[in-house]
């Protein structure tokens, strides 16, 4: 009898870490550099897996996730392949996946149990196909509504970030790796990213570490603490240095005072970009080098870094041992998840059963009548009484009526489903987007269940854009393709008359404005917030009808209104809503559901407000420019609903307290309508004096209760002193003791916070 020699990193009943010094001992340095790579799956595969010996890639293609795993089997170790993909708010790019409303669409939703629940359906699904890992969720905050990707932050508020980022990781990654319909999540993009000049993308972040631990770093202090399998580094430098090099940021902060041990990820070409973007590395020796000794443990789609690495360590700028670091973390994620015993490949009978199951369309049904938000509303709405749907579940009227539905985005399944799915641009493997018959505009919406005998007409109305080739060529001397530039549409008059006439002779007309992908994203900041094209020429047509209107703002952030548009009948908006937007909103039309979401982030009434957050520091001379106010369109934390609900009896139990204690508040909430109501009651905490300057209040906690119509709750609030902190001089977060108010209401307007006092002694 002769016994099989097993290498020790096969064996799965030893020790991780013992695995992983076995394999590493087993590497060159080519495996160790490649292992440490992560590149694009569109490229030539054959070439990375093969001769690159990538550990990791991303951007793949169904069939390619099968390509690249025949490959892995035949390199010289069999290290099983990481997946990774940009599953944000759904599987993106499989074709005919669960695609939710965007991000910041979720965050109006205010319900950390929600977002948990869209992200293990994104797990569920995502597992199925082969991916491992999703480079989501976005921790940054939202600065300046210009930025290009405000769409796929939680919002502007660092608390209501890191309830939902907490719960949207406990989704992906469910009761651990080991469960094999668990996802890696990724927190992403660290630190301060979001803090734009002017909005441009990736500009420098200009951020003291004061202001860095005041407002950007908490989100993604809690998810370090709450293990996430992996960080994603920005693109972005900071008092010079790119966050790939910044050692305070990595070194001392995350793996330091945070002791984080998951892996770290750099942006896209993060590498690259230090020689030939911002000119701070010489050469790709030197890049690399630099990134390795940072702490970096896998670098996205920099190409040049695998002859760059083995150059630096020629030169001596890097040892081999210097990559052992590295790869040992790479390969620990590896036997974490349990690859090399199931590489976990794409399950054709899981894909078939999991996918877009009507399970998953429930949740997402859910979470886009949650993400919509009523920002204005006369009283037209609802447009039926009650909340009665009939046998086939249309809504239920006595008079018949006739809507119109107008504008260009009431008929646009994929532009509705926003950045980062199907064919918004990143994959080039759906290049017609998913399946339309998945997805609900609002002309469908309203079609399918407006009250039978009512008329649903259609008429476009106007156009946001065309694209032109960029005047300096189609190609960039290195004959890659260059973005073709946005010309705003002209206003088509014939096409404008025909909105106008059908609106004329329609008891309402529903106005469907707003942005497309093409004004959206990485490298898509907006120089303005005004809605494009011919837009605002229709919406000032329409108003002049006299026929009540119902503008839905089916934007991707925040937009500015024209006065038409903003002293409509009502106003919804419906950010990327995905797949269900259209249902989601037709149903909130009608009645059959109460709308309740409440903004996670403020809109401006002009784009020169900006930045227009709520929670911004005191200090400032009044509250106005010379020639507008600084009050917003809508505050942080705004949202109607079909009720009205009033707020009393505010009071504290001890109005003394000590940094250990707990604020037990109170406060009375009754629904005085008819309908009944999700009140989301917020809870802000303003520091009467402090050592330093700091925002006027900050939201602290906040809870979301039902009433029916008439009924009265006294809704408990209870704070830990412990959260009332400031950040101070030296950049400690603290409690300095003194005078306190707690600010309670439906929004951060000042105006609307009912206040009680408290004391905290030293
Ligand atoms: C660049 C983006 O900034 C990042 O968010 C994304 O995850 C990667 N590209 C991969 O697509």
């Amino acid at each position: 009898m002769t016994t099989q020699h097993v290498e020790a990193y096969l064996d799965a009943s030893l020790p991780a870490a013992e695995r992983v010094a076995d394999l590493l001992s087993r590497m060159t340095v080519e495996e160790k550099v490649g292992q440490m790579m992560q590149l694009d799956a569109r490229d030539d595969l054959d070439q990375l897996v093969l001769e690159r010996h990538v550990g990791s890639i991303l951007h793949t293609s169904p069939e390619r996730v099968l390509r690249a795993h025949e490959l892995t089997g035949r390199t010289r170790l069999r290290i099983p392949l990481l997946v990774g993909e940009d599953c944000i708010h759904g599987h993106s790019f499989w074709e005919g996946a669960t695609i939710f409303p965007t991000q910041l669409g979720m965050a109006a939703s205010w319900s950390p149990e929600l977002v948990e629940r869209v992200a293990r359906v994104t797990a569920v699904e995502v597992a199925a196909t082969g991916i491992h890992w999703t480079f989501s969720p976005v921790l940054c905050i939202t600065r300046d509504l210009r930025w290009g990707r405000v769409d796929e932050t939680f919002g502007e508020d660092p608390f209501l970030i890191g309830e939902l980022a907490s719960a949207m990781v406990r989704g992906y990654q469910g009761d651990g790796l080991t469960d094999e319909r668990a996802i890696l999540a990724t927190a992403k993009h660290f630190a301060g990213y979001s803090e734009t000049q002017g909005g441009r993308d990736a500009s420098e972040a200009d951020l003291s570490r004061r202001k860095l631990r005041s407002w950007f770093l908490p989100p993604f202090e809690r998810v370090a603490r709450e293990g996430t399998g992996t960080f994603m580094l920005g693109y972005q430098t900071t008092d010079g240095v790119p966050i790939t090099v910044n050692d305070w940021l990595l070194t001392d902060v995350l793996r330091g005072e945070w002791g984080y041990t998951g892996m770290l990820i750099t942006d896209w070409d993060n590498v690259g970009r230090m020689v030939w973007e911002q000119q701070v590395q010489p050469d790709y020796a030197h890049a690399s080098a630099a990134a390795v000794k940072a702490g970096n443990d896998m670098i996205m789609t920099t190409p040049g870094f695998y002859q760059g690495a083995l150059d630096a360590i020629d030169q001596g700028l890097l040892r081999e041992s210097d990559l052992d670091r590295a790869v040992s973390r790479v390969l620990r994620v590896k036997f974490d998840l349990g690859l090399f015993e199931n590489p976990r490949r794409p399950d054709a009978e899981r894909i078939a059963a999991e996918i877009a199951t009507s399970e998953h369309e429930a949740v997402n049904v859910e979470v886009t009548r949650r993400s919509i938000v009523l920002l204005s509303n006369d009283g037209v709405l609802p447009l039926t009484e009650t909340a009665d749907r009939d046998e086939t579940g249309r809504a239920v009227a006595t008079e018949p009526r006739r809507v119109a539905v107008v504008g260009p985005l009431a008929d646009e399944a994929q532009i509705q489903l926003g950045d980062w799915a199907g064919n918004s641009g990143q994959a080039g493997w759906l290049p017609d987007g998913h399946p339309r018959h998945m997805i609900t505009t609002v002309l469908d919406g309203l079609r399918g269940l407006a009250p039978s005998g009512w008329e649903v007409g259609h008429a476009r109305g106007a156009d946001i854009l065309t694209l032109a080739e960029h005047p300096e060529g189609s190609h960039f001397p290195d004959g890659q393709p260059r973005p073709p530039v946005i010309v705003a549409a002209e206003t088509d008059q014939a096409q404008l008359d025909e909105a106008v006439a059908l609106a004329r002779e329609s008891d309402y007309v529903v106005a469907v404005v707003g942005d497309r992908i093409e004004l959206v994203g990485e490298g898509r900041s907006t120089a303005t917030l005004e809605l494009i094209g011919s837009q605002i020429a229709m919406l000032d047509a329409l108003a002049a009808t006299g026929t009540p209107m119902i503008v839905v703002l089916m934007a991707s952030k925040p937009l500015v209104l024209p006065p038409s548009a903003r002293n409509a009948a009502a106003v919804i908006w419906a950010a990327s809503p995905g797949m269900k937007g259209g249902q989601a909103v037709a149903e909130i039309v009608l009645g059959l559901v109460e709308p309740s979401g409440r903004l996670p982030v403020s809109f401006a009434l002009h784009v020169g407000q900006q930045p227009s957050y709520y929670n911004q520091i005191r200090g400032q001379h009044g509250d106005r420019y010379a020639d507008l106010t600084q009050a917003p369109a809508w505050p942080f934390g705004h949202g109607l609903s079909y009720s009205s609900v009033e707020y009393g009896e505010l009071s504290v139990e001890a109005e003394s307290l000590t940094p250990s204690d707990v604020v037990r508040g109170h406060v009375r909430v009754t629904n005085t309508g008819s309908r009944p109501v999700l009140e989301t009651v917020q809870v802000y905490v303003s520091d009467t004096v402090t050592s330093v300057s700091w925002a006027d209040q900050e939201l602290k906690a906040y809870r979301q209760v039902e009433l029916a119509p008439g009924e009265s709750r006294v809704v408990d609030l209870d704070l830990p002193v412990a959260d009332c902190t400031i950040v101070d001089a030296e950049g400690r977060r603290i409690v300095e003791p003194g005078a306190f108010e707690l600010r309670v209401g439906p929004s951060s307007d000042r105006s609307r916070l009912l206040r009680a006092s408290f004391t905290v002694t030293g």
